[in-house]
């Protein structure tokens, strides 16, 4: 039931790999505790439900919901939307999309972190099929009329105002803000053209590593090393000693992409081994391999010879 990119033999997947079978192709982004998602799969058995979720706690509830109510036809990918419209769901494919009460971030500085923006519009528009729509609930005027804005400057989509369905006003925060006596705004934008830009998915690499050969020093000064990339950064954020090397914790920021990594460092029979250690599953990415590029620069630093680099 979850989703994880890394063991995905293609990006975007097909319905087949994902659902084990063709079906209407819907997505809810921000699904909370789960149980909006568990209800659409429940009242629509035949559509292929794919969640997005950055919390890992309602990823984890919403999981355990669908386990105890037994419910087959739905995905949870733990990670930004963006992500997964961009890279889990092919062009044109999408025949719905509900976000319900996205995070507000009502002060103007924080605007941008907005998730209904511009670009999200424009690559919401190359992945619904024709016709295909975005079913937009919240309680907050300003993020609505934000919405509408960004929406209408695409030129991409027709807009709906219409009073809340009733199901969306049964999510957890519908009901809190229910409690609270506060105002619900709702739109439909349905997909009337298509931007002409490609949005592929992210590039997969091979495993990067490299083979160096000299003596390995007793400390690898680079904690807090930062390598700015053209949309986020590599930062190596601590190293720990092991018997036959060293372990380096990598954090790494690409578009809608946040991933931790463990690099290693050992001594091998052919010299000195740099690359990813057995850990995790990280999606092999441009960032993934700057991280490793960044360490074997550290221990050319440090007196090592690269006699062999893949990456
Ligand atoms: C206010 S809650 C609403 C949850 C649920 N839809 C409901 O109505 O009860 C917003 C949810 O969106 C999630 N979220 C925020 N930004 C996100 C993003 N870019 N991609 C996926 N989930 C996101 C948050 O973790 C949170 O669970």
């Amino acid at each position: 039931m979850l989703v994880r990119p890394a063991l995905l033999t293609s990006l975007p997947p097909s319905p087949l790999a994902l659902f084990g079978r063709e079906g209407p192709l819907v997505l809810e982004i921000g699904f909370g505790d789960g149980r909006f998602t568990a209800e659409l799969a429940r009242a629509h058995p035949e559509w292929n439900l794919l969640g997005a979720e950055v919390s890992a706690a309602s990823v984890a509830r919403a999981w355990r919901r669908m386990k105890r109510e037994g419910i087959g036809n739905v995905r949870l990918y733990h990670g930004e939307g963006g992500f997964a419209l961009r890279n889990l769901v092919a062009e044109e494919s999408l025949f719905r999309v509900y976000v319900n009460f996205p995070d507000p971030w009502p002060k103007k500085k924080h605007q941008e972190n907005r998730l209904l923006r511009e670009p999200f519009f424009r690559l919401l528009s190359t992945r619904l099929a024709p016709e295909g729509s975005l079913l937009f609930t919240t309680d907050h005027e300003g993020y609505f009329g934000f919405a509408l804005e960004e929406a209408g400057r695409t030129g991409l989509f027709r807009v709906e105002v219409l009073p809340p369905p009733e199901a969306h006003l049964r999510t957890k925060y519908a009901l809190k803000w229910k409690a609270e006596g506060r105002t619900f705004f709702h739109a439909v934008f349905t997909r009337i053209a298509k931007d002409p830009s490609p949005f592929p998915p992210i590039r997969r690499y091979p495993m990067p590593h490299a083979l160096l050969q000299g003596e390995l020093p007793e400390d690898l000064a680079l904690a807090k090393t930062v390598l700015p990339l053209e949309k986020g950064a590599v930062v190596l954020l601590e190293t720990a000693r092991k018997k036959d090397g060293f372990y380096v914790l990598a954090h790494v920021e690409e578009e809608d992409l946040v991933q931790d990594l463990l690099l290693e460092v050992r001594r091998s029979a052919k010299g000195v081994y740099a690359g990813l250690a057995r850990f995790g599953s990280p999606l092999v990415t441009e960032g993934v391999q700057r991280a490793v590029a960044l360490l074997v620069e550290a221990l050319e630093r440090a007196g090592l010879r690269a006699v062999q680099r893949s990456y």
